[in-house]
Formats: structure tokens, sequence, C-alpha cells
């Protein structure tokens, strides 16, 4: 008898490739977006190591862009390798957001991702965002008015809903597919949830039973490849994707990759290798921004890298503290003379990112 592994496995291996509208991707594991984590430097990184199915921008103000602001045309800055590739857009008037899609779409943008699953107070306060779940008629609206404008692949991202009275994931699902939204991601938590409890799989399965045909992509909480296999027998999802689980294990796409392939994956990168992304992707910064900038930038991101190599604490904060490539690359010697305090070179724990705490105010 087969393991439910393997009847997952067989039954991926025997669907389509995932369409989002005339667009193929690559594979069914996309890299969810995560503010301030999924620039270019590590869309970049996650594609070199392979697997990945899309690549999606953190959130860019739709009118922001529309009006030039450096910050959202930086956000918005890609290169052959990462592709395909969508943009994150948020904003609540329908004009602006056509706008903004018109403008993307002759930037060369491959799909337009509309955000309805931040639940930041900053984004929410303006009626963007998840707050959209609580206005089915303008929220469906404004969609069908970005849908319309352009000839591209219009996705939306979504949370189940506001709060657990409010469960509008699967209406908004139907109602998008009606005005020709090509595919739905649901992070499988509502907005009162923050990031609190679990991932709710009844509640993306309730999504996917809603829709015709439209892929559904499951989110939420997937660190591994067992976790990944549990949303998409739980909720009959055609694709899945991550974020945190991407930040600490960029093979995750691979692993994926490999597994619906062949059964098998090769474990995640060891110190060396992690070592070496690091490097990789502080040089894409660099280039991107300059010296100085580009190290202060990447402080966030090194936080991740040197936990997940088990760098102890006074080595990360000296790294934190950096600001020349020479302070850098000083800091690293110690870190490979040091070695990782648990585990081996080979072999690291695994990383877990936790929630952000108090989440719908400050991260
Ligand atoms: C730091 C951080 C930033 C995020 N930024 C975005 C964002 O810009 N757009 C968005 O749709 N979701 C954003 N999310 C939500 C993630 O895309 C994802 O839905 C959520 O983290 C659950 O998936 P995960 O467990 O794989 O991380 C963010 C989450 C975190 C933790």
């Amino acid at each position: 008898m087969q393991s439910p592994q393997e009847n997952v496995r067989q039954r991926l291996k025997s669907l389509p490739a995932v369409q989002y509208g005339g667009l193929t991707l690559p594979s069914r594991y996309l890299l969810s977006p995560l503010a301030g984590f999924t620039n270019l430097p590590f869309r970049r990184i996650v594609r070199e190591i392979g697997g990945v199915g899309l690549g999606t921008t953190d959130l860019v103000n739709a009118r922001g862009l529309l009006d030039g602001s450096t910050k959202s045309l930086t956000l918005i800055e890609t290169c052959p390798e990462d592709r395909p590739f969508a943009v994150q857009i948020f904003g609540n008037d329908p004009a602006v957001m056509r706008d903004c899609a018109q403008l993307l779409h002759t930037r060369g943008v491959d799909s337009i991702d509309i955000n309805m699953g931040c639940p930041v107070n900053r984004v929410t306060k303006n009626g963007a965002g998840a707050s959209l779940m609580c206005a089915p008629d303008s929220t469906v609206k404004l969609v069908q008015a970005v849908v319309e404008s352009v000839p591209l692949p219009v996705t939306v991202k979504m949370r189940l809903g506001w709060d657990d009275q409010n469960l509008t994931a699967p209406f908004f699902a139907r109602e998008f597919e009606q005005i020709g939204v090509a595919a739905v991601a649901i992070h499988g938590r509502t907005r009162a949830q923050g990031f609190s409890g679990s991932v709710n799989l009844v509640g993306i399965r309730q999504v996917v039973e809603a829709v015709e045909r439209i892929p559904v992509i499951g989110n939420g909480d997937i660190r591994s490849v067992a976790d990944g296999v549990r949303m998409f027998a739980e909720t009959g999802c055609q694709g899945i994707s991550m974020g945190r689980g991407a930040l600490a294990n960029p093979w995750i796409f691979r692993q994926f990759v490999e597994w619906e392939t062949t059964g098998a994956w090769s474990p995640a990168g060891g110190f060396d290798d992690r070592l070496k992304l690091l490097r990789q992707q502080l040089g894409y910064l660099m280039q991107q921004h300059g010296e100085e900038r580009g190290i202060v930038l990447f402080r966030k991101m090194a936080h991740w890298y040197l936990k997940g190599m088990c760098v102890p604490s006074p080595l990360r904060e000296q790294f934190q503290r950096a600001r020349t490539v020479g302070d850098v690359d000083e800091t690293l010697a110690a870190i490979i003379d040091f070695g990782p305090t648990r585990g081996t070179r080979d072999q690291l724990p695994e990383l877990s990112i936790p929630v952000p705490s108090g989440p719908n105010e400050r991260w």
C-alpha cells in the first residue's frame, strides 16, 4: 500500500503545471512576499538554488509607484534571472490600482498580485490590505478594474477573512474567478488572528471547493516537505507558497521539486553553503545600493543567516556593527574559525523563524 505522502505525490504528478492565465509556472512552489526580505537579491538567491515557481515582490504602494517614489521603484527592480516575476500592489482606489497595473505592464512584469491580506494598521486603516475583505462590493469592483486594465494575469493574495465570524475568502475567490482573476493565494489565518495559532487548513479547503478551475495556492507555516504534503493533502490546493520557510531554508523549493519528481530530496545546505549564500546576497545588495547602504540593508537578513548557521551571539552582534567590506570580511573570518555552536558544519539544526510578535501593530 502507498504511503499518504506517496499518494499526494502521485496526484501532483498527474496534475498539469500551474497556469496563471497564459503564464505557465515552472513549478507549483512559490515564494510568498515578505516585506523587507523578498527583495531582488533574495529572489536571485532562491532562484539560483532552483525550484521556484514564481517570485513576488514585497507589497508595493500603488500610489507611491505612480508618483515615482524611489522606495517603490527599488522594490520592483528585477533582472533576467528573476522570472517569472509578480509585483504585489496594495491600495484602495480602483483608478490608482488600474493605472499602477498599466505602468507595471509597460515595465514587463509577468503577473500582478493584489494584496488583500496585510493586517498592519498602517495599511488597513486606509482601507487597503486585509480591510478590503470587509467591503465586498467595492473590493470586487476594484479587482475588476485591475483585471480589465491589463492583458497580464492578475492574482489576489488574501487571508481567510477579517475574523472567525467573517470567513469571506470562499465568497471572494468565487467572485474573483467570475471576473477573470487568474489565481488566488490563501494565508490560512484571519486578520484578527494576526500570526497567532496555526493555519486553518479546512478554511483553505473551503476556498479550493468554492472555485471551479483557477488555481488556489495554499500558504502558511510550511517549513518542510512534510508540512507541504499536509497542505496539499488536506486542502486539495494546486500549489503552495512559502515565506518564513524560505528564509530559514532557501533550498526548500528545490527540495519540493526533487520530492515531486523522485520521492526523495537532498538536505538543506550546511554551514559553508549558507556562508556562500550570505556573501552572494550581500554582494547583490551592494551592487544595487552601494557598499555602505547595502551592508546596512543586509542586517535584517543577516540576522537569520547567522542564526541558521548557529553563530554565537557576540559574533552576530559584531556582524551587525560592520560598516565596510573590510569589517564584514574580518567578522566572517572569525565566524568561519569558530564554526557552529550547535550541530556540525555539515548538518545544522533546523531553523524555525517565529511569527512576528504584536503583528497587527508593529511589524
Ligand atoms: C515579515 C513579514 C512580512 C510580510 N510581508 C508580506 C507582504 O508584503 N505581502 C503579503 O501579501 N504578505 C506578507 N506577509 C505574509 C506572508 O506572505 C505569508 O502569508 C505569511 O508569512 C504566512 O506564510 P509563511 O508561514 O510561509 O511565512 C509577510 C509576513 C511576514 C512574517
